[in-house]
């Protein structure tokens, strides 16, 4: 099984695939997570991705493209993915094809979370992982269970994400509007698009997966 997550910023594509993770036994790939290590970690592409996602633009196509195929290479053939955060142009998911092809896979489901972008500045800006496993909570619609201490693991270390401002937000959302969006009608031409309310609560959101993937 290979899906596509979309959505704009704080749709809920990390959230959702924490959960498909866990439940359906997937890998997650998230461009986002991929180039935050890359910073992290001062790589070369860190380096080139750093300000261009401070500023919430996008990362070149090359890098972003060639960051999954060596995650696909490095995983057995038979593993679900969710791709989360990519294809985010036209020229990936011209890619993101090619490469499928190369491993003989192919998408099945390409999962729009669909968003009312007004509430998504509060999401986003209300977001914070913890330091230690990366689980994902925000102030007041998902909190850890105790105050202060990760559901997951049990770190006491949070962090934000300094792409999480309000006029980065906006700039990620014209970004997305200008140039994602109008990858959808590809797939909607293949018939693998189903939309999905994103603005339910998180097990709602989770549970309508759950039941596309069973379909
Ligand atoms: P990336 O990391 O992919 O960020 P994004 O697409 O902007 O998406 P987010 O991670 O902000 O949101 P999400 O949909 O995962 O929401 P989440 O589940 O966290 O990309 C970051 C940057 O990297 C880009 O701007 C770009 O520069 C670069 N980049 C990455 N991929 C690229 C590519 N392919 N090409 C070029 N550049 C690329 O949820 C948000 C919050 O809401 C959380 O606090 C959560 O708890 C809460 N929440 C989630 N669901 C719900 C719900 N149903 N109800 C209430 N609260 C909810």
């Amino acid at each position: 099984m290979n899906i596509i997550l979309l959505g704009p910023p704080g749709a809920g594509k990390g959230t959702q695939s924490a959960n498909l993770v866990e439940n359906h036994k997937m890998r997650q790939l998230s461009t986002g997570d991929m180039l935050r290590a890359a910073v992290k970690a001062q790589t070369p592409v860190g380096l080139e991705a750093k300000a261009v996602m401070e500023r919430g633009d996008l990362v070149s196509d090359e890098i972003v493209s060639s960051l999954i195929s060596d995650e696909l290479a490095a995983m057995s053939d038979d593993t679900g993915v969710i791709f989360d955060g990519y294809p985010r142009t036209e020229a990936q998911a011209t890619s993101l094809d090619e490469i499928l092809e190369q491993h003989g896979r192919k998408l099945d489901h390409v999962i729009e979370l669909e968003v009312n972008e007004d509430a998504l500045v509060e999401r986003i800006t209300g977001r914070f992982s913890c330091a230690s496993c990366g689980a994902l909570y925000h102030d007041t619609a998902n909190p850890p269970k105790v105050e202060g201490v990760c559901d997951a693991c049990g770190s006491t270390e949070f962090k934000r994400r300094p792409d999480d401002n309000e006029d980065t937000v906006r700039n990620r959302m014209a970004e997305y509007r200008a140039k994602t969006a109008p990858i959808l009608p590809i797939y909607d031409a293949r018939g693998i698009v189903t939309r999905v309310d994103g603005m339910a609560s998180i097990s709602q959101v989770t549970q309508a997966l759950n039941a596309i993937l069973a379909s």
